[in-house]
C-alpha cells in the first residue's frame, strides 16, 4: 500500500510504551505502526528522534473578553501558532459567559472568532457566570448534549466568582448530564480583604499581588470544591494548583475514594513569587492566579506530578502584552496591583519546560510525560483515542523531537502575539522539531508550513 507519510526511524513513546519503530499515515490518520510499512509520498526521517503524540493544552485562554480596558493578547491565530511551535496540536480554550449572557450566544461568537482562524484542532470548554434558572435548566443541559461537556467554575474574581450554593446547582447540572468541572479554587473573600489591607498600607505594587493570595487561600477553596463535589457527588479537576497544602487535599480526597483530579502548570515549577518582586512595574509580568510560591512549593507539584495526584500538565496561557496599555500596564494597573491583568503567556513553553526539567533531569519518564501533555488530557475531555495517542485510527497528531537540542527560550522562539515570555533566558534541553496536525507539517525546524484553517474544531461526544 502507499501512504501520504511515513515517519521513519524514530523512538515513539506513549503514555504506556516506548519502541522503536515507523508511523504510516493517511488520510490524516495513523493507519500502520512497524518495520518497512512501503511507500509513501512523504517519508520523514527521525533517526535519533523521538516521536510523541502531539500535545494537548486543555487550559489556555484565547481572544477571551475582559474588562472594558483590557485585551487578551491572543486570539485563534496567534494561539494556535504558537502551540505548534510549542509541539501542541490540541487546544481546549475557554469560552466565556458573561454575566447577562445567553450561553449559547456566547459558544456562537467563539465559535465566529476560532473558524478559519486555527493551525491545530480546538474543543471549548465553556466558563459559567450567570447561572440562572434558563442557564442551568435549559441551555446548559443542551450544549452538553451539543458536545461542549467541560465547564469552568470560579470561586473568585469580581465578574466571574459564583456562590457556593450556585456551584453546587452547576455541579447537580454536571452530574445529571455526565459533564465534566473544573474549578478555580481561590477564596474571593479574604483575597478581598487581604488587597483592602494592602492598599490601604500603601503596598500596590505588583510582588504585593502574591501577599494577597496566600496559600491559605487556595488551600480552604481547594478543600471546599472537593466537599461541593462530594456533597453534589461528582469528580471534579482541581485546576492550576500551585503548592503542597493544595495538593495534599486533593490527595487527601483521592485517598477517600472521591474522584478529584489536578493540574499544574509550568509557573508553579520554575517560578517563584520573587519574580514578581522586579523593579517597578515589571513584576506585572508574572502577575497570575494562583501566583508562583516558592522552592517548596515547587517540589510539591513535582511530588504531584511523579506520583499521579495531578494527571494534567497544561500552560494555563492567559497572555497579556506587557508594554501595553491595553495590557499588564494599563492606568488602573499602576495605581494597584489589584487591576493588573492576571494571566501570563506559556503554551508553546510548556512542552519544552516539562520536557527539560522533568524527563531530562530524571524527574518523570518519557511515558508519564506523554500521560501529562496529552492522553490524559484527551481521556479527561473526551477526545480520547482519537488524540493524545499513537495508534492506528488515531489522529495523526505527532510532534517530533530532538531530545539533545539545547535551547535557550527567548520570546521570538514562541510565535505568539505576546511581547514577552516570563520563561526568557530559561535553558532548556529537547525541543519539538516537526508539529503535525491530521498528517499535515505545521511547523518544521522553527519555521511556520502550516495553513491558517487548518486546524479544526473538535465536536466531542456528549457525555
Ligand atoms: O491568572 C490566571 N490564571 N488567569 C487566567 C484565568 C484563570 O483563572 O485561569
Ligand atoms: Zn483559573
Ligand atoms: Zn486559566
Amino acid at each position: 500500500m502507499k501512504f501520504d507519510t511515513i515517519i521513519r526511524g524514530g523512538k515513539v513513546a506513549t503514555a504506556v510504551d516506548t519502541f522503536l519503530c515507523d508511523i504510516a499515515i493517511a488520510d490524516g490518520r495513523i493507519s500502520a505502526l512497524g518495520d518497512g510499512l512501503g511507500i509513501a509520498d512523504n517519508i520523514i526521517d527521525a533517526q535519533g528522534k523521538l516521536v510523541l503524540p502531539g500535545g494537548i493544552d486543555s487550559h489556555v485562554h484565547l481572544d477571551q473578553p475582559d474588562t472594558p480596558d483590557v485585551v487578551m493578547a491572543d486570539g485563534f491565530e496567534s494561539g494556535t501558532r504558537s502551540a505548534a511551535f510549542g509541539g501542541t496540536t490540541t487546544l481546549l480554550p475557554f469560552c466565556l459567559q458573561q454575566r447577562g449572557q445567553s450561553l449559547r450566544e456566547a459558544v456562537k461568537d467563539y465559535h465566529a472568532k476560532a473558524d478559519g482562524n486555527c493551525y491545530v484542532d480546538v474543543s471549548f470548554h465553556v466558563i459559567i457566570t450567570d447561572p440562572t434558572d434558563h442557564v442551568l435548566g435549559q441551555e446548559l443541559p443542551a450544549l452538553i448534549r451539543d458536545g461542549y461537556t467541560s465547564f469552568k467554575v470560579f470561586m473568585t474574581y469580581e465578574d466571574l466568582v459564583l456562590k457556593d450554593y450556585d456551584i453546587l446547582r452547576v455541579m447537580a447540572v454536571a452530574r445529571e448530564h455526565h459533564a465534566n468541572v473544573m474549578v478555580h479554587a481561590e477564596n474571593y473573600d479574604a483575597i478581598r480583604f487581604l488587597t483592602e489591607r494592602l492598599e490601604a498600607g500603601g503596598n500596590t505594587a505588583p510582588r504585593f499581588h502574591s501577599n494577597s493570595r496566600p496559600i491559605a487561600v487556595e488551600r480552604e477553596a481547594t478543600h471546599r470544591a472537593i466537599s461541593l463535589a462530594e456533597v453534589a457527588d461528582i469528580s471534579i479537576t482541581v485546576v492550576h494548583v500551585s503548592n503542597r497544602q493544595a495538593m495534599e487535599e486533593i490527595r487527601r480526597a483521592q485517598s477517600r475514594g472521591l474522584t478529584v483530579h489536578g493540574e499544574t502548570c509550568p509557573q508553579y515549577l520554575v517560578l517563584t513569587a520573587s519574580d514578581l518582586d522586579h523593579p517597578g512595574m515589571e513584576g506585572g509580568k508574572y502577575v497570575c492566579s494562583p501566583p508562583p510560591r516558592d522552592k517548596e512549593s515547587q517540589l510539591a507539584c513535582w511530588e504531584g506530578l511523579q506520583q499521579g495526584v495531578f494527571q494534567l500538565f497544561s500552560s494555563d496561557h492567559c497572555p497579556f502584552r506587557y508594554n501595553d496599555p491595553r495590557g499588564k500596564l494599563t492606568q488602573k494597573g499602576r495605581s494597584s496591583f489589584r487591576w493588573v491583568p492576571n494571566g501570563i503567556p506559556g503554551v508553546a513553553a510548556r512542552l519544552p519546560i516539562l520536557f527539560s526539567e522533568g524527563v531530562g533531569k530524571g524527574r518523570i519518564d518519557i511515558n508519564r510525560f506523554v500521560a501529562l501533555t496529552a492522553t490524559n488530557h484527551a481521556k479527561t475531555y473526551g477526545l480520547y483515542p482519537r488524540k493524545g495517542t499513537i495508534a492506528v485510527g488515531a489522529d495523526a497528531d505527532i510532534a517530533i523531537w530532538d531530545p539533545g537540542k539545547n535551547v535557550t527560550i527567548t520570546h521570538d522562539l514562541l510565535h505568539d502575539d505576546c511581547d514577552y515570555t516570563p520563561y526568557e533566558g530559561l535553558t532548556v534541553t529537547g525541543w519539538p522539531v516537526t508539529t503535525m496536525v491530521r498528517g499535515q507539517v505545521v511547523v518544521r525546524d522553527g519555521e511556520l508550513i502550516g495553513r491558517k484553517g487548518s486546524g479544526e474544531y473538535l465536536q466531542r461526544p456528549a457525555s
